[in-house]
């Protein structure tokens, strides 16, 4: 098998991601995988926040007003996660989505897009010796979130790709029958 679909098939969310995170350089070779992504009309509908070092702390903030403000009868240890979910690896890229206006291509497509976008950010990752968990949770897929991020209200964050070096024992690929998964028409 060859090592490029090795990756693909060996590609494991990891949940406890620690120091050292990608190079800027790796980075840069991240976000060019993550821009190949299929979409349609080139519409360009993904971009990414990368947050570290003093960045998280200001995620952090960002997820404390948003709970303060936008969640009902909030409890202390609650708003103490929140707060600390950032800290969770050291380095967040948070995927957004800007759909535009085109006559052929809906939201939806330019949504599917950001996703592929992702996934090639996880397997690039992987590809580098890396792990990544995607993430949504209280803070992506809702517009409520935006003016704490600094977004525009066209906007929606899709998510929030937790990224680092894995650390700690790997979980089991569960082995997949295809068959179970695939219908084939042949006449
Ligand atoms: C759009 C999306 C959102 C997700 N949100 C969360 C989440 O908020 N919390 C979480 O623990 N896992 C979340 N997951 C699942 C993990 O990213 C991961 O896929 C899962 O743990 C299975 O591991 P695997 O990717 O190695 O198969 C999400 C996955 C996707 C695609």
């Amino acid at each position: 098998m060859n090592d490029a679909l090795k990756n693909i098939l060996e590609r494991n969310s990891h949940r406890n991601l620690v120091e050292p995170a990608p190079s800027s350089e790796e980075m840069d070779l991240i976000y060019k995988a993550a821009l190949r992504a299929p979409d349609h009309a080139w519409l360009r509908p993904s971009s990414f926040i990368e947050v570290q070092g003093q960045g998280l702390e200001r995620l952090s903030r960002a997820f404390k007003d948003f709970a303060k403000e936008e969640i009902d009868n909030l409890e202390q240890d609650k708003l103490e996660i929140y707060a600390n979910a950032p800290f969770r690896a050291p380095l967040v890229v948070i995927l957004i989505n800007t759909p535009k206006e085109h006559p052929k291509v809906p939201e939806v497509e330019q949504i599917m897009s950001t996703a592929a976008a992702g996934q090639n950010i996880l397997l690039a990752l992987s590809s580098l010796g890396y792990g990544g968990i995607w993430r949504t949770g209280t803070f992506a897929l809702n517009k409520k979130v935006n003016k704490y991020l600094g977004l525009n209200s066209d906007q929606k964050v899709l998510g929030y790709l937790y990224i680092g070096t894995p650390e700690g024992k790997q979980k089991n690929i569960p082995d997949l029958n295809p068959s179970d998964f695939v219908s084939k028409w042949n006449s």
